[in-house]
């Protein structure tokens, strides 16, 4: 057995691309969740101990994270995912009717949904920036032309890296673009939190949604949000709970925080968080995941299958599957269609994503992806395109 694979479970026996859909957990961090829900039978579930135990939990996660990502602890609130982090910061601002919100071209349908349910809810404006296709200068003016005349633009939701194409997007242009205009920044970080090195403090956002499952490989169930410091007493909760009173005065982001969640998982996303450390630092990490991607993308493309620009700055990397591949001339009888081609590819042991837009497969490169792993899935796209001639 290889060395990850025996850190990570997930890894034995196959070649995994879906770390933007959601990472493996490594054996330590299964370990730390399972210990934690032991000691919770054995100490009460319900017990006076518990509750001294619990609130370490929370204060250890929120340490860990600006540990890792910057910033202050009491800035970040404990999610259960990055969608509903984004909703806790939308729903906080105090909305007017006519206000408007900025959202990129290239959002994830949850936080689309989330952007346009507040609009109707608060008669607010959604103006769309076209960041897939925009940086710098030619960014600022589209910026500049969609600000709302009287003022009204309140805030910008956009990720730091595009869940469909792998571009990172010109985060410093925009955060400066922002602040010169009064409009709050709330990056969607899914795609970006545990791929980058990441200090959300210097980045001077407003908001930094994250994800635990995902590029952390932490258990699903886990995220946060951080606030800036500025920003903390005038973002109001949406819901409130019992929380607030077991946490005494509630001071910081943890006033969002509101009832019983699965504090055992809180074990598993610091582990999960401490693991890297261990093996490489952040901008090594970085550094062999945009190696792995470009190699991919060349290697593609020498390979006439057309890449979705955008890769190679990050750990995704999208590419068509040209037409006739895609319908005819894979395996007959077998495939015959991008999903199908999903499913064949999985029953080689290749697991990696059809997306909707562009109709594409997605590529996920982690720091735990290898070389070989690269050299499998040409290898089986080679086969499986038959019709094509692949030097690999
Ligand atoms: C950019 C982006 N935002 C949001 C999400 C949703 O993530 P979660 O389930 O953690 O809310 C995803 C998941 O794929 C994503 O890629």
């Amino acid at each position: 057995m290889s060395p990850r694979e025996e850190l990570f479970p997930g890894l034995r026996s196959k070649y995994y691309f879906n770390y933007g859909g959601q990472g493996v957990m490594s054996e330590s961090t299964l370990g730390a969740i399972i210990d934690a829900y032991r000691f919770v039978q054995s100490e009460g579930p319900f017990s006076t101990s518990m509750v001294g135990w619990i609130r370490d939990q929370l204060n250890d996660t929120r340490a860990k994270l600006a540990n890792r990502f910057g910033g202050k602890a009491f800035l970040y609130a404990l999610t259960q995912n990055v969608t509903e982090a984004c909703n806790i910061a939308l729903w906080g601002l105090n909305w007017k009717p006519g206000d408007e919100i900025m959202i990129s071209d290239a959002e994830h349908q949850g936080v689309r949904d989330a952007v346009h349910n507040l609009a109707q809810r608060f008669e607010l404006t959604v103006a769309e920036i076209a960041l897939s296709k925009l940086d710098g200068k030619a960014l600022e003016a589209e910026m500049a032309q969609k600000l709302n005349k009287d003022g009204r633009t309140r805030i910008f939701v956009f990720s730091h890296v595009l869940w469909n194409s792998g571009k990172v997007v010109d985060l410093p242009t925009i955060v400066e673009f922002c602040r010169n205009n009064n409009v709050f920044t709330l990056v969607d970080g899914a795609q970006s939190a545990g791929v980058l090195p990441l200090d959300v403090e210097a980045s001077a956002v407003d908001f930094y949604a994250f994800t635990g499952h995902k590029w952390l490989c932490g258990p699903e169930g886990t995220g946060a949000l951080y606030i800036c410091e500025d920003l903390i007493d005038q973002i109001r909760p949406t819901y409130m709970g019992w929380r607030h009173h077991l946490q005494g005065a509630v001071k910081g982001a943890e006033k969002f925080e509101i009832a019983t969640s699965s504090y055992p998982l809180l074990a598993g996303f610091r582990e999960a968080l401490t693991v890297p450390e261990r093996l490489a630092g952040d901008s090594e990490r970085y550094e062999k995941i945009i190696a792995l991607a470009k190699q991919l993308k060349n290697r593609l493309e020498d390979n006439q299958f057309k890449v979705v620009p955008g890769a190679g700055q990050s750990g995704l990397l999208s590419f068509y599957v040209p037409d006739y591949a895609a319908e005819d001339n894979l395996d007959p009888g077998k495939i015959t269609n991008l999903d199908n081609l999903v499913k064949t590819l999985e029953e080689r042991k290749i697991y990696l994503r059809s997306i909707p837009e562009p109709r594409c497969l997605r590529v996920s490169l982690h720091y735990l992806s290898e070389q070989s792993d690269i050299d499998y899935l040409l290898s089986e796209l080679q086969t499986l395109c038959k019709s094509q001639e692949l030097t690999l």
